[in-house]
């Protein structure tokens, strides 16, 4: 009898739980103060055990204090209580390479400092902590109130609104807290504001990275897809001055003692379990209306497909035929694919689950509400937001086609065009003033023609790009100089291209040499990249102030239709659209299944990595040192139970880019693993999270620790971090 009992409460209990989970479980970049009112039952039912107050504390160091935005657009943790952040090996890429050459090839043998003093500096890279993290929405929109202008953008003005957050904690605030900068940030298009007061690392070094075979492992084909078997982590420390406050690179700095830092747990996980993620989420989507819908799969997807596909495929072949140009490019190409293949994601959920009737019933549900409540406000605002997708198209898919195609696709368009002072002085009779234009133009020179750069490599380049750009777009829509390659070229692009190549003075090294030797005021005015480039950049001017227009009346009227959407739903939670700040996402370890009876567990192993090793294919090949490993089964207290070692888990947990490096962490808060991507079935979540497809892509935390101790034979960073052992 009492038996029966248990087994009826305990179906009653479960059926109780389950129906409290909202239909789409899962979704959500959560504001880390909202926790509390908004998540944390549903997080406990899932598994957590920590309060609300272990994971964001006003008051005090919580988890929040070792997440950190790493350079610009990636995550870090903090590990140790000697400042060593563990990132990417994808967000380490710029400085592990700036570090490379053909004799000392980080990104082929990987690196690792023996001691502190080889740690390597990397100029440009820094390291931010958030310190507090205010609602100030009552403050700005009193603020806003006092413009009387009734289409003022002040609401979602950067400048705006950085101005509002300095006056609200004083300039003796900033004065006293080197290292510090405060922001406001609109959320729900402009219907909340959050402040953030951060301080920024500038002095971050390199500690250590695997080699790319195992960081990158499966590069490019595997980029986006589960399973995965990539190492992909890289670690960094950052120095602060003795007193423990941001300080440019100085040899006296010292590494930071950090308010917190992660315990790291090598106990393993199960299917099902609680799992969360702290980052800094870049952009998300999910307010889009069907209209923009349509345009993201039919100017801004499609142009980015088409126009990469050509472009990667000729870098492609140039980077196979050389070593130097394969390490100049990698960086190039790496990031061009990314977003490539990120659209075509997109463009497949976005059909597949067919997102415009999702935003359709969205809008009409809203329209209807309105109509209730007696709130036209919101149909005007749907009826805007379908004209100006209308209306702008033209001039939209001149940008991107303008953006992919010309501005990123030819290299050779940065070149210095604020020559006018040169030009000037080299008229005038004044020595100092020549010699003072002359290196600057040099050192602009030389920005340009980076050891980066290879001008055969753009030269084969830009005559793909240039034939397709003009091949889709009228001669009267294209920049000025364009003409050009009509009049004087007959329509020839081959042959206007290589005409620059040859006769410019930024074509290469040997022709500026010519120039600074003769310097004519003609010659630079009249350089034929030069004019290119500046028409191009007249004509992106052009095209950015028409759109512009736009844009206001798109924020305006977005504003008022997420605004309708939060009063609708008011008694559910909502998030807020991604935009760069600190979220939390939590879910479960757990796989999926692509297309009917196939399934994916949430666990890859180095059998996987083995399995698909190919001597053949630099993007599979597997280091000696590694086989020699796995031969020998050799993986310390890092393998599983069953004698495998874990190389990289899914959880459901709703991530997107800027989330790269962010630590994931088990319902005690102790790191299990570092997120680094997402399947590609899963990043229509950007518009529409996908329950059923979506996942993080996540390097487990044994595997990197394995790779830090037994690979690299690092044992002093292992000692330096905080392992809760099995
Ligand atoms: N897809 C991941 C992200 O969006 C990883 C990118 C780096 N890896 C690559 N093969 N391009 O950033
Ligand atoms: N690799 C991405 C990043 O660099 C994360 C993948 C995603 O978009 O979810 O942030």
């Amino acid at each position: 009898m009492k038996e029966l009992y248990w087994i009826k409460r305990t179906v009653v209990l479960l059926c109780v739980a389950f129906w409290a989970l909202p239909a789409k479980a899962d979704e959500g970049m959560w504001l880390l103060p909202l926790l509390r009112s908004q998540q944390l039952d549903e997080m406990k039912a899932l598994g957590l055990k920590l309060q609300d107050y272990d994971i964001y504390n006003p008051e005090n160091a919580s988890l929040k204090d070792a997440v950190v935005i790493f350079g610009g657009g990636c995550t870090g943790g903090v590990v140790s209580s000697d400042g060593l952040v563990l990132t990417n090996h994808h967000c380490g890429y710029g400085a592990i390479q700036a570090h490379s050459s053909v004799e000392h090839d980080y990104l082929t043998d990987g690196f690792w400092a023996t001691t502190r003093s080889q740690e390597l500096p990397n100029p440009g890279l820094s390291v931010t902590f958030i310190d507090q993290i205010e609602d100030v929405t009552t403050f700005v929109k009193k603020e806003l109130k006092k413009d009387k202008n009734p289409n003022s953008m002040n609401f979602l003005s950067p400048k705006y609104l950085n101005n509002l957050a300095k006056q609200k904690v004083g300039e003796k605030f900033l004065k006293a807290n080197p290292g510090t900068q405060v922001e406001i940030k609109p959320f729900f298009g402009g219907n909340q504001y959050y402040m953030f007061v951060k301080k920024i690392y500038p002095d971050v070094r390199l500690v250590g990275a695997p080699p790319s075979s195992i960081g990158k492992f499966g590069a490019d084909t595997d980029n986006w897809i589960w399973p995965r078997h990539t190492g992909d982590f890289s670690v960094f420390r950052v120095y602060a001055d003795k007193n423990g406050n941001p300080a440019e690179y100085s040899e006296n700095n010292v590494p930071l003692h950090p308010k917190r830092w992660m315990k790291i747990s090598i106990k393993g996980f199960n299917e099902g379990d609680f799992a969360m993620i702290i980052g800094f989420p870049g952009r998300t989507n999910h307010y889009y209306t069907s209209w923009e819908v349509a345009e993201r799969r039919d100017i801004d997807n499609a142009v980015r497909i088409n126009i990469r596909e050509l472009r990667q495929k000729a870098m492609l072949e140039e980077m196979l035929k050389d070593l130097k140009v394969r390490i100049q490019y990698s960086s190039k190409y790496a990031s061009s694919e990314n977003a490539y293949k990120n659209s075509i994601g997109s463009n497949w959920a976005i059909n597949k689950r067919d997102f415009e009737a999702v935003k359709r019933a969205e809008q009409a549900a809203l329209l209807a509400w309105g109509k209730e409540a007696n709130a036209p406000q919101y149909e005007n605002a749907l009826l805007t937001l379908e004209q100006i997708v209308s209306d702008r198209k033209d001039l939209r898919f001149r940008k991107w086609m303008l953006e992919e195609a010309i501005l990123r696709g030819i290299e050779f368009t940065s070149v210095p065009t604020d020559v006018d002072s040169v030009v000037k002085a080299l008229k005038g009779k004044d020595m100092k003033c020549i010699q003072a234009q002359m290196s600057s133009l040099s050192n602009a020179f030389h920005r340009f023609f980076d050891k980066n750069y290879s001008p055969d490599v753009d030269r084969k380049i830009s005559k793909i790009m240039l034939a397709e750009y003009r091949r889709l777009i009228p001669s009267r829509s294209c920049p000025e100089y364009f003409d050009i390659i009509d009049t004087k070229y007959k329509g020839n692009v081959n042959h206007f291209i290589d005409e620059l190549f040859k006769i410019s003075i930024f074509a290469s090294p040997e022709n500026f040499a010519r120039f600074v030797e003769h310097p004519s005021p003609k010659a630079l005015e009249e350089d034929p990249m030069v004019l290119f480039a500046r028409s191009v950049k007249k004509e992106r001017k052009a095209l950015n102030e028409s759109l512009q227009e736009f844009e206001d009346g798109y924020s305006l009227a977005h504003r008022i239709y997420v605004e309708g959407l939060l009063k609708m739903r008011a008694d559910e939670p909502q998030w807020p659209d991604a935009n760069s700040t600190m979220r939390l996402t939590y879910g479960q370890v757990k796989g999926y299944s692509p297309r009917d009876c196939d399934y994916y567990g949430c666990q890859t192993t180095l059998d996987g990595v083995m399995e698909k090793e190919d001597s053949t294919n630099w993007e599979f090949v597997v280091p000696k040192r590694l086989k020699e490993l796995y031969a020998k089964q050799d993986f310390g207290p890092f393998g599983l139970n069953d004698g495998k070692m874990p190389v990289a888990l899914c959880a459901t947990t709703h991530t997107t880019g800027g989330n790269s490096g962010s630590p994931v962490m088990n319902a005690n808060g102790e790191l299990i693993g570092l997120n680094f991507d997402r399947n590609w079935e899963g990043v229509g979540g950007d518009i529409e999270y996908l329950p059923e497809y979506q996942r993080s892509i996540i390097v487990d935390i044994r595997y990197v620790l394995f790779l830090i101790d037994k690979y690299a034979g690092a044992t002093d960073l292992i000692k330096e971090m905080d392992i809760v052992l099995k």
